[in-house]
């Protein structure tokens, strides 16, 4: 069967990486969480100090961009990817609230975009990926042979990421999330650099109120498709 690239975009906390993940691994596919990238520039930043408050110290992170290396190995346990900072394992850092906070102006700045889709593409050089975030459609793979727009509504969206947080054993208001996910709504649809938007070739995807399972067997319907 011929090998494709998929794109699957969205808001944050919409299932889009637990929808792409399942698909790749059932399909034999690379998974790439894009998300976690940007996360892990942020944690990056958190712990080399260039965080003042809400500044962030332009100047040196991209004099230090090219030291930051992400890659991502298989978890053994699990069966999905985890993500790595210069090879050290930051999976779990990188889903905590303060990486949330601070995650979008991050995500804002040119230098950062350009380099983490530089990488994203040369991973996707030889298709077989199903790569999930913002731009991947508009940006990233505009040739993706699949794209998928995921949204639901942010309460649905904040109750997901509650229910994330808490089976991980990790501290979270739900009113504090919803205000998070509102706030980086607004900050991924308006940023100046590949804003968050369905590329017009995308299908879209109100998952409100569909199961994991109902999502699943819906994703692979698409791929199908798009392989026949
Ligand atoms: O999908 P996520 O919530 O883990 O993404 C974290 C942040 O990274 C989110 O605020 C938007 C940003 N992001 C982006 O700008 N472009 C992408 N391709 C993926 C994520």
């Amino acid at each position: 069967m011929k090998k494709i690239t998929i794109a699957v975009d969205g808001f944050s906390s919409s299932g889009k990486s637990t929808m792409a993940k399942d698909l790749a691994k059932e399909i034999g596919y690379i998974y790439i969480d894009s998300g976690a990238m940007y996360r892990a520039v942020t944690l990056y930043a958190m712990e080399h100090n260039l965080f003042n408050g809400e500044d962030i110290d332009t100047e040196n992170l991209e004099k230090q961009i090219q030291d930051i290396h992400i890659s991502f190995q298989l978890n053994p346990e699990t069966g999905r990817p985890d993500t790595y900072l210069n090879d050290v394992n930051v999976e779990n850092q990188i889903r905590s609230m303060d990486v949330s906070s601070k995650v979008s102006p991050i995500s804002t700045l040119g230098f950062v975009r350009e380099a983490m889709v530089r990488q994203q593409q040369e991973m996707g050089k030889t298709k077989g990926i199903v790569m999930d975030g913002r731009d991947i459609g508009t940006t990233v793979f505009p040739d993706a042979e699949l794209k998928i727009f995921v949204t639901a509504s942010p309460e649905t969206r904040a109750e997901r990421r509650y229910e994330e947080l808490k089976a991980k054993g990790q501290d979270a208001s739900y009113e504090d999330i919803l205000k998070n996910v509102k706030e980086r709504d607004y900050i991924d649809q308006n940023r100046e650099i590949s804003p968050l938007r369905k590329a017009d070739d995308a299908i879209l995807l109100d998952n409100s109120t569909m199961s994991i399972s109902q999502q699943k067997e819906w994703l692979m319907q698409q791929y199908l498709q798009a392989v026949q």
